[in-house]
């Protein structure tokens, strides 16, 4: 049975790989990039482009399941094509928005797009929709480095970030075992941490206590447009937001912050149903990146 993973470079992505392997599958790694993949010599990786039916038409000759980043634009043709091809089975990695409490919101329409196009297609499917990642912490890696104060935006809003490991994990078991068809997992981190926490964690992690700068209102909404700034083109191209008015990207973080800073943010206990074991908390994901944060 081949498994193709798409976005094998992303942070999920290379994780699912990775699982696959070691539970000794045969996997096909896709990316729109391949030759910046550095993957063990029994993974067969192709070029591929969700927005493109045809590059994922020759990468899914011979494979049965398939793990799909979302790409609202392209997934319906992709998955005609994985018909086409014999596919039985996809997972995709979408997000905690898309049943979150602003169905509305636009990354819970980009994701849901996705959903539709997949529910559409005939084959089954497994949904894995995470709430925010620990790996967004990266960001601020940079001013880590430097020994600069971190700008956290909204410092002591509670998020219940997840490991990208377990959403990797959670994803691996519904591509390995039977069981999983038609689930929607919303899942989340091990415990619920404020912004301004996590940065705490990450220095205990390093050996080295981490300042910050507590950003928000109109300081954080210049930070985010800055952001966004390069995503904007694709979510207009995607019919995603109102070419005329793309306010609203920023808008609805600013009051996702807000909101969460009532916190504590809910831990959901989907991974331990999945996986058996605890979500992982954000110390762990620390002490698992220490190298990120350190020169
Ligand atoms: N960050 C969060 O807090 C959060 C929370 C919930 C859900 N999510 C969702 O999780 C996803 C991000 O996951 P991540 O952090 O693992 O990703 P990432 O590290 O940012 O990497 C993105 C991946 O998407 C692939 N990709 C993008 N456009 C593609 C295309 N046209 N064709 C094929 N592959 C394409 C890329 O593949 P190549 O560049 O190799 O082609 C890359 O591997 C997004 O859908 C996001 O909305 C994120």
């Amino acid at each position: 049975m081949t498994i193709l993973v798409t976005g094998a470079t992303g942070n999920v992505g290379r994780h699912v790989v990775d699982l696959l392997v070691r539970a000794g599958a045969d996997v096909r790694a896709t990316s729109r990039n391949p030759e910046s993949l550095d993957l063990p010599a029994e993974v067969d990786v192709r070029r591929a482009d969700l927005t493109d039916r045809k590059t994922f038409e020759h990468a899914l000759h011979g494979v049965e399941k398939v793990f799909l980043y979302t790409q609202p634009s392209g997934t319906a043709a992709v998955m005609e094509a994985a018909k086409d091809a014999g596919v039985k089975h996809a997972v995709l990695l979408s997000s905690a928005a898309v049943a979150g409490p602003d169905p509305d919101h636009w990354i819970a329409r980009w994701h849901r797009a996705a959903e539709n196009s997949i529910e559409q297609s005939g084959l089954s499917w497994t949904f894995v929709r995470p709430g925010p990642f620990a790996v967004n912490s990266l960001q601020w890696a940079e001013s880590v480095k430097r020994g600069e104060p971190v700008r956290l935006l909204y410092a002591h809003s509670y998020l219940s970030a997840i490991h990208e490991r377990d959403i990797a994990e959670v994803s691996a078991c519904a591509l390995l075992q039977d069981g999983h068809a038609g689930a929607r997992y919303r899942i989340t981190g091990g415990d619920s941490v404020t912004q301004a926490e996590q940065l705490a964690l990450i220095g205990q992690a390093i050996g080295r206590e981490l300042a910050f700068e507590d950003v928000t209102g109109d300081d954080a909404r210049a930070d985010l447009r800055a952001r966004f700034a390069p995503r904007i083109q694709e979510l207009v191209r995607d019919g995603v937001v109102d070419p005329t008015d793309t306010s609203e990207i920023v808008e609805t973080r600013i009051r996702y912050y807000e909101e969460a800073l009532e916190g504590p943010a809910e831990i959901d206990g989907t991974v331990e149903k999945v996986l058996g074991k605890p979500a992982r908390t954000f110390a762990e994901w620390a002490a698992d990146h220490k190298a990120d944060f350190t020169n």
